[in-house]
């Protein structure tokens, strides 16, 4: 970042892709954001412990919710997301999917690990701070994997529905640290005790 008012350098202008389809979230997201499945690997390599009970926020097809489960079998995954049809289609899957949104209340905790992959820049950046401080009161560890503002900007970015910062300004607003990075996406990580 050199100073310069950040403009993604791939942009869309419809909401196109907001309303995921389940039937072909995986090709398209696997198109759009290259490194999908190593953002998805080190999102997991974060979690600081062996987690019970896990909060997962827009949680899509479970793609992360599998990488999470193969790590930690006997974590009890709540998901939620605010696309019906990746709810209803996803617990066909899993028992405890809600249809609900971030910035609303979240289920009823404690948490011992709340996770957000690709999710999280959905969110203004005051959802996204009031979001961290709800988690710190109810979880013990945070774990965010996102595209950030970066260059090389690969992932294409609709300016009507995508709010992504720089990792440094998650990790200072979640208390946490940047784990990872590559390209325009970054895994954070916050442990609050
Ligand atoms: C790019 S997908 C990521 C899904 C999954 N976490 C993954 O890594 O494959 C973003 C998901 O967040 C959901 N979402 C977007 N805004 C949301 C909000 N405000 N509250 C809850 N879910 C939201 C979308 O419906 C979508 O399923």
């Amino acid at each position: 970042m050199d100073g310069r008012p950040w403009r993604p350098s791939i942009e869309i202008s419809v909401s196109a892709r907001f309303h995921w389809n389940p039937d072909t979230y995986l090709e398209t997201i696997r198109a759009e954001v290259p490194r999908f499945d190593e953002l998805q690997e080190e999102a997991v390599k974060a979690v600081p412990f062996a987690p019970d009970r896990v909060l997962e926020l827009g949680i899509g097809t479970g793609e992360t919710t599998r990488h999470l489960l193969a790590a930690h079998p006997d974590a009890w995954v709540v998901g939620l997301d605010s696309n019906s049809e990746m709810v209803f289609r996803l617990r066909e899957e899993y028992d405890d999917i809600q249809l609900a949104r971030m910035e609303d209340p979240l289920p009823d905790g404690p948490w011992d690990l709340v996770i957000a992959v690709l999710s999280i820049h959905h969110l203004t950046d005051d959802q996204k701070q009031l979001l961290f401080r709800r988690v710190r009161e109810h979880s013990r560890a945070l774990v965010i994997g996102d595209v950030v503002k970066a260059e090389p900007q690969v992932t294409p970015i609709d300016l009507a529905t995508d709010f992504p910062d720089t990792a440094e300004e998650l990790a200072q607003w979640c208390g946490g640290e940047v784990t990872w990075r590559a390209d325009d996406l970054a895994v954070i990580r916050a442990s609050y005790g």
